[in-house]
C-alpha cells in the first residue's frame, strides 16, 4: 500500500467516526415532536383528564361532556364562607363582559372538593344561585371520583383543622378557574383574584382566534 492510499484509509476512517459521533448526537438532540410542544408550554399543558362524576340532575358527566363548548372550571365546595363565592360571583361577571351570543357558548363547572358533605343535592341548590354563573353545572362524586378529578387538575384540598363541631369543618383549596377550549383541552387558568376584566379579555381573544 502507497503511503499517500494510507492517509486517505486514515481520512476515511477518521469522517467514518466523525460521522457516527454526529449522528448519535443529532439522535440525541432531535425534536421528539408533540412532547417538544408540551415541555415548552411551562408543564401547564397536562393539566385536565379524564374524570367520572355526578352532575346537579344525577347524571353521569365525564371530561368527554366537556366537548362541544369552552368552559370554566372551578374547584371548590358548597360550605365555603368566601373563597368559592367570590370566584363563582368573578366567573359570572366575566362572561356576563362578552358579547351574548359568546355568553351562550361558555359551560361554566363547578366541581366539589367536599363529596361528604356535596350530594347532589346540596350541589343542585349551590348552583341555582342567582349569584353563580347561569346555567353554572355542579359536580359531586364518591371521594375516589373526586379525588381522581383533583388529580387531573392538579387540585389540593385538605379539610383543615376547625375548633367548632366536625359537620363544621372548612376545606383549604386551590381557587383557581381553568378554561378548557371546546375539545376539552387546556387554554389557560386564572388565578385567585383575577379580575373579570382579565378573565373575559382572554375568552374574547380566544374566541376571536377560534371563529
Ligand atoms: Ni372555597
Amino acid at each position: 500500500m502507497s503511503p499517500q492510499k494510507i492517509i486517505l484509509g486514515l481520512v476515511g476512517a477518521a469522517a467514518l467516526v466523525l460521522g457516527a459521533v454526529l449522528a448519535v448526537t443529532l439522535t440525541q438532540g432531535a425534536p421528539r415532536g408533540p412532547q417538544t410542544a408540551a415541555t415548552t408550554s411551562t408543564g401547564e399543558a397536562a393539566i385536565g383528564g379524564a374524570f367520572t362524576l355526578t352532575d346537579q340532575d344525577g347524571d353521569t358527566f365525564t371530561e368527554a361532556d366537556l366537548e362541544g363548548r369552552p368552559s370554566l372550571i372551578y374547584f371548590g365546595y358548597t360550605y365555603c364562607p368566601d373563597v368559592c363565592p367570590f370566584s363563582l360571583q368573578t366567573m359570572k361577571a366575566a362572561i356576563e363582559q362578552l358579547p351574548e351570543r359568546q355568553q351562550d357558548r361558555i359551560r361554566p363547572v363547578f366541581i366539589t372538593v367536599d363529596p361528604a358533605r356535596d350530594t347532589v343535592e346540596a350541589v343542585s341548590q349551590y348552583v341555582q344561585s342567582e349569584a353563580f354563573p347561569k346555567g353554572l353545572v355542579g359536580l359531586t362524586g364518591t371521594e375516589e371520583q373526586v379525588e381522581q378529578a383533583k388529580e387531573a387538575y392538579k387540585v389540593y384540598s385538605a379539610r383543615a383543622e376547625t375548633e367548632g363541631s366536625m359537620a363544621d369543618y372548612l376545606v383549604d383549596h386551590t381557587s383557581m378557574i381553568y378554561f378548557m377550549d371546546e375539545q376539552g383541552r387546556f387554554v389557560n387558568a386564572f388565578s385567585h383574584g383575577e379580575s373579570p376584566e382579565t378573565i373575559a379579555a382572554e375568552l374574547a381573544r380566544w374566541f376571536k382566534a377560534n371563529s
